[in-house]
């Protein structure tokens, strides 16, 4: 878990199929509200639907980048927001909103927990691909809308994230934001009681 990192930086040879479908086993194990398994993962391997996410990513980097000014936006403008040019495995991750599974379970008060068992799945692959080696970074500076369109996903389908998986070029216990001096953790981890 200390060495689990968001990485931007990869290596461009491929992964291992093998190791990649084991890591993938993680969504198998994970849990989520009513048994509802509503996650929807698109593998984004032609050249055009590659291009597309990574025109979307660029454009709402730039809007993103013209929210800040100053030395804000000098330094946001250095950091490296995205591995989707090298990363040689890329996945649309969504959430079906829209699924019978389940049968509505603990989905029907507060049916964002359909989105939630999909962040909870995520994150057991995160740390699996860690534990095989291998890095995933997750891009969220994207216009959910435009992607839809460009991958034909259906309309029940709401994005958790562009995940870009490959090889790490470094690994580091430290979170880069906090090594390009953009944000820090906290150092205790604050608990309120009641
Ligand atoms: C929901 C979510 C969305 C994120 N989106 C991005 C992103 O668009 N681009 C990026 O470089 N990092 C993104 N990150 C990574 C965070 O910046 C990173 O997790 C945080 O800085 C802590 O670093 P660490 O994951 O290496 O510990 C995202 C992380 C989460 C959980």
């Amino acid at each position: 878990m200390r060495l689990r990192r968001d990485v931007r930086r990869f290596r461009t040879d491929p992964v291992d199929e093998a190791v990649l479908a084991r890591c993938l086993d993680a969504f198998s194990m994970a849990p989520s509200v009513g048994l509802s398994e509503p996650w929807r993962i698109l593998r984004i391997n032609s050249e055009t639907a590659r291009a597309a996410a990574l025109k979307n990513f660029t454009t709402a980097n730039d809007q993103a980048l013209n929210g800040y000014s100053g030395d804000q936006a000098e330094t946001y403008s250095r950091l490296k927001l995205t591995g989707m040019q090298e990363a040689p495995v890329q996945l649309a991750i969504y959430c079906d909103d829209g699924t019978a599974k389940g049968h509505g379970l603990g989905a029907g008060i507060m049916p964002e927990m359909r989105r939630y068992s999909v962040v909870a799945a995520v994150t057991l692959f995160w740390l699996n691909l860690r534990a095989h080696g291998l890095g995933l970074g997750w891009v969220s500076i994207i216009d959910p809308k435009q992607l839809a369109h460009d991958l034909d996903v259906p309309s029940d389908w709401r994005l958790i994230g562009y995940f870009c998986i490959g090889t790490p070029e470094a690994i580091s216990d430290t979170p880069e934001l906090e090594r390009e001096g953009w944000e820090h953790r906290h150092a205790s981890l604050p608990i309120e009681t009641r």
